[in-house]
């Protein structure tokens, strides 16, 4: 038995898309495996009243228990509401990375409004089939589908890519059409996690911080070219703010040679066809220099609540400034 995602009080992110592409922004896709950062997402997204996609990846289905999960979207609509005299904002809850039909299929069954379907990976006609596959199916259900071409480096769940393969702007008409997906992710330059480039790509600012190569905006051009208004994804969006890699180094912590994409480049991409971008390594890094603060000037202090609370608020600040700086999705609910 299927369970309408509507019954929830989510939403597709179909009409979501159609109007962050009309308004030239973004909606922020924030991954969640926890209470602490659930609370901050809907907290800094009620706050400056955005839309927002909370994203379940597959090492969050299997941290936390996806039908955990699942329900904790459930009642992150409620607390959107109760936190908002009642309104609430639109809220997608997203698979993240699926990497099968099967996985797909199990999502949107249990009440999932939009899934990710991976194929990336696969040859193109192999990831041509089973994204149609996955259409196929979540159609039925009013469920959106995200496909991907071209291949991000970095980490990736379990998989691991040594280098980019970007998108060709050739093959998106092709692969949207015989698909059928809502929308694409695509890659010109960005990649998952905390490295996305090694120092020898950058150049260095007077500050001796490192400046990576810009995106591939050419590419995200060309694309719009051949497909105006499509709904297109950023996926490994992260900034990596050198302020956190600094808080967490001096507090104990040993992150070397960090490179994220700078803010400019991602106020740029959400002013185009790019309509959701997606940040989860930027929200593990804020939890993590609050936590190794309290730790080193608090050292006394075991109750999870007072490490986990300062971590969560540090959270929601990082998010509200993202919806409000980069993403430009404030007021869009
Ligand atoms: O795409 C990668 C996301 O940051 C999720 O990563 O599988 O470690 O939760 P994860
Ligand atoms: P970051 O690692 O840059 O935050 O990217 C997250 C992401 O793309 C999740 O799918
Ligand atoms: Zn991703």
């Amino acid at each position: 038995m299927t369970v309408s995602y509507k019954s929830l009080g989510l939403v597709n992110s179909r009409e979501m898309f159609a109007k962050a592409v009309k308004g030239s922004y973004a909606i922020p896709a924030f991954n969640f495996n926890n209470m602490e950062q659930l609370q901050a997402i809907i907290k800094a997204c009620v706050e400056t009243n955005s839309p927002v996609i909370l994203q379940v990846s597959k090492g969050a289905r299997e941290y936390a228990n996806q039908t955990l999960l699942r329900y904790m979207a459930e009642g992150a609509v409620q607390y959107a509401k109760e936190i908002s005299n009642g309104v609430g904002i639109p809220i997608v809850l997203h698979l993240d990375h699926g990497d099968s039909f099967e996985t797909c299929k199990n999502c949107i069954d249990m009440g999932f409004s939009s899934v990710m379907i991976d194929g990336s990976h696969y040859p193109y006609e192999k990831n041509i089939e089973v994204t149609k596959q996955v259409v196929d199916y979540a159609h039925q259900f009013d469920v959106t589908v995200e496909g991907e071409l071209g291949i991000l480096s970095g980490i990736e769940d379990d998989v691991v890519a040594a280098r980019s393969i970007y998108t060709n702007p050739d093959d998106v008409i092709d692969f949207t059409n015989k698909t059928g997906v809502d929308s694409l992710a695509i890659s010109i330059g960005t990649s998952h996690g905390a490295n996305k480039f090694t120092p020898a790509q950058c150049t260095k600012d007077e500050n001796g911080i490192l400046i990576p190569p810009p995106l591939r905006f050419d590419i995200l051009e060309e694309i719009e070219k051949r497909m105006p208004g499509f709904p297109i994804v950023l996926h490994g969006a992260s900034s990596v703010p050198s302020d956190l890699i600094k808080i967490i180094n001096e507090n104990g912590g040993a992150i070397k040679d960090a490179v994220g994409i700078p803010e400019a480049q991602l106020r740029r991409a959400a002013a185009s066809s790019v309509c959701k971008i997606n940040i989860d390594s930027d929200g593990r890094l804020a939890m993590t220099a609050a936590i190794r603060q309290v730790f080193v000037t608090k050292p006394a202090e075991f109750d999870p609540r007072k490490y986990l609370g300062p971590a969560r608020e540090a959270l929601k600040e990082l998010y509200k400034h993202k919806i409000s700086d980069v993403l430009g999705s404030n007021g869009a609910a």
